[in-house]
């Protein structure tokens, strides 16, 4: 039988005494997850390690750990490919990030993640009038939120978020993953209220950074920050204006990239803050900004990771380049509707349903500017219902 050496981070607060490395070799083979390592540990060495656990199946969500730095499921990881990652094959368990330790490797879920789901109201608000029936939902629609609704409130997404580090106040993937569970259903009656005091909030939808750590630490593929990306866009549909700039800040990017090719730094912040306009670009709180900003851009440039030349007078791809990234943007904006895999229901469809030998999706390749939204006439769709 295989050995594998767990090294587990051991912490009571209530004894006041540091945190600390504590080493157990367990017999498993390698198929074998992460979490019996540490009951096997636990029932035969040391009874007071303090684990988290119940379906040991990927279905509960309570075993969330880090794992040689990774967030994830204890009860998901398999021995020998942590062990192939670990240092000198070391397999390191410690507790989830952001969030406070009860003991060992059992964090307080409720004071940061439960508390965050809470902040999104997390339940339908349903339409008025109230159906004699149920209500009937297009499939296009329950396909667009489905990715979302596989959430096992795991936190492991909570866990690796790099913007939750810097801003612990910040909504987060997973409850932000949960806004869009109602956001894109067409039964829900408070999408605009949703999306406003989401895009109002300093620390909402717009104080992702685009990191993909969540995406990578999730278990189930709820890809959290593909879903924040959609919130994003609807909102961005509906002109919400956010008081971080947030979605000016995107649009800044979207038409530098277009005239220039490359991103051009020195004018990022300006039309992020001012607008297009040469009047915008001196719009008072752009100069506000510029000003806070100064120590990092002297910071950047100290370290060479900055061209003055560059950042200031900008960069431009040649005529045929750019014309290339010209062309891009006019086959998107010149289709009708703006087509999304929806990575959770991807694939096709083994079973031949019309005998033609071709490929069926399943699922949707849509996202939420296609799909109807609340109030559409899609919503008295008889076909495909789905409650
Ligand atoms: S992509 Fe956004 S939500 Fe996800 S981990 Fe990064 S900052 Fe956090
Ligand atoms: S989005 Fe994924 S990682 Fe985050 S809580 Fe849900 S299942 Fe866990
Ligand atoms: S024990 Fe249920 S998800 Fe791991």
């Amino acid at each position: 039988m295989p050995e594998y050496t767990l090294r587990i981070r051991r912490y009571d607060p209530e004894s006041g005494q540091p945190p600390y490395w504590d080493e157990h070799t367990v017999n498993l083979e390698g198929h074998r997850s992460v979490l019996e390592g540490i009951l096997q540990a636990k029932n035969e060495s040391d009874g007071s390690i303090g684990v988290r656990c119940s379906c040991r199946a990927a279905i509960c969500g309570s075993c969330g750990v880090s794992i040689n730095g990774q967030s994830g499921l204890a009860c998901h990881t398999h021995l020998d490919k942590a062990a192939a990652h670990g240092r000198d094959g070391v397999i390191e368990v410690e507790p989830m990030n952001n969030m406070p330790v009860i003991k060992d490797l059992i964090t307080d879920m409720e004071a940061v993640h439960w508390k965050k789901i809470q902040r999104v109201t997390p339940w339908l608000i349903h339409k008025e009038p109230v159906p004699e029936r149920e209500y009937i939902v297009p499939h296009e629609n329950m396909v667009d939120i489905t990715q979302s609704m596989a959430c096992i409130q795991c936190a492991a997404c909570v866990s690796s978020c790099l913007s939750m580090e810097v801003d612990p106040l910040f909504i987060g993937p997973a409850a932000l993953a949960k806004a869009y569970r109602f956001v894109g259903d067409p039964r829900d009656a408070a999408q605009e209220d949703r999306l406003r005091d989401l895009a109002e909030d300093p620390h909402g939808m717009y104080d992702c950074t685009h990191c993909f750590s969540c995406i990578e630490a999730c278990p189930k593929g709820v890809a959290p920050m593909n879903q924040i990306m959609r919130l994003r866009r609807v909102a961005g549909d509906h002109k919400i204006v956010d008081r971080n700039n947030g979605h000016r800040h995107e649009a800044a990017f979207v038409t530098l990239i277009k005239g220039y090719g490359l991103l051009h730094e020195a004018e990022l912040l300006p039309r992020s803050y001012g607008g297009d306009s040469w009047f915008g670009k001196f719009h008072p709180a752009a100069g506000q900004e510029l000003l806070s900003s100064f120590p990092v851009v002297v910071k950047g440039l100290m370290r060479r990771k900055m061209n003055p030349k560059i950042a200031l007078l900008g960069h431009k791809l040649d005529k045929p380049d750019l014309n290339q990234v010209k062309s891009i943007y006019d086959t998107v904006h010149g289709k009708d509707q703006r087509n999304e895999l929806n990575l959770y229901i991807s694939g096709y469809d083994e079973d031949d349903a019309d005998g033609s030998g071709d490929q069926v999706p399943v699922g949707g390749e849509l996202n939420a500017g296609n799909a109807p939204d609340a109030g559409s006439p899609g919503l008295d769709a008889e076909d495909s219902p789905t409650r």
